[in-house]
């Protein structure tokens, strides 16, 4: 069994629950354009793309746009959602994130971000963690949304580590799957029942430690 020498982390959902925010943003410019977005519509968006979002978004209130208003609606939901995420503060990491990162880096384990968003750097700089991270992949350097393995490719790049020696932590099935196209080991953060492509699946990160890389 290879040895796992780096984890590549997803940003949303895994170190930070952005996804509130996110709905807030959305739900304001479905609210504008006359319809509602509720809770559960949001769930279809998790680990999408910010203009994969946006057609979803309309295809709920069955809104017909322009490309060119829907570059608009793009840049006005970011606008409110880079609002809500400024004022984010190390207190947000989700439990035991930090310390597992810590962790990672005493035994010598490479720590790469793996994210669709393009507001990766401004939240992992408002939450302090930027400098646990050796490469940082984010929405603004890959061109194909997961489930491609892309973003993961290149992490593993970054890092001059070889995929088979790497393991990807994921909230969203796409992600998992992402991982498992870049033969990366898989590690769902969240619902089993979502997340079952996994090689494992943890609740949460409060309890992670070194034992959880080991296969
Ligand atoms: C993913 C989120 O990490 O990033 C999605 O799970 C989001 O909900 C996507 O749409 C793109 O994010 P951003 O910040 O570039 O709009
Ligand atoms: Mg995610």
């Amino acid at each position: 069994m290879a040895k796992i020498e780096a984890c590549l982390f997803d940003l949303d959902g895994v170190i930070v629950d952005t996804a509130k925010y996110h709905y807030l943003a959305w739900k304001r410019l479905a609210n504008n354009l006359g319809f509602d977005f509720t809770i559960e519509n949001n769930e279809l968006l998790k680990g999408v793309s910010r203009v994969r979002s946006l057609e979803i978004l309309l295809e709920i209130g069955n809104y017909t746009a322009t490309e060119e208003e829907k570059l608009k609606m793009a840049a006005d939901k970011n606008e409110w959602y880079v609002e809500y995420i400024s004022k984010l503060k190390e207190d947000e990491i989700l439990p035991g994130v930090r310390e597992f990162l810590l962790e990672l880096k005493a035994n010598g384990i490479k720590i790469a971000l793996g994210s669709a968003s393009k507001n990766s750097m401004l939240i992992l700089n408002n939450l302090g963690l930027t400098k646990y991270f050796d490469a940082i992949i984010d929405g603004n350097k890959v061109s194909k949304a997961k489930p491609d393995p892309e973003v993961f490719i290149l992490g593993a790049e970054e890092l001059g580590i070889s995929p088979e020696n790497c393991v990807v932590f994921e909230d969203a099935k796409a992600g998992i799957e992402a991982a498992k196209a870049a033969n990366m080991k898989a590690i769902g953060v969240g619902d089993k029942t979502i997340l079952g492509l996994a090689d494992k699946v943890v609740k949460d990160l409060s309890n992670a430690n070194i034992d959880i890389i080991k296969f």
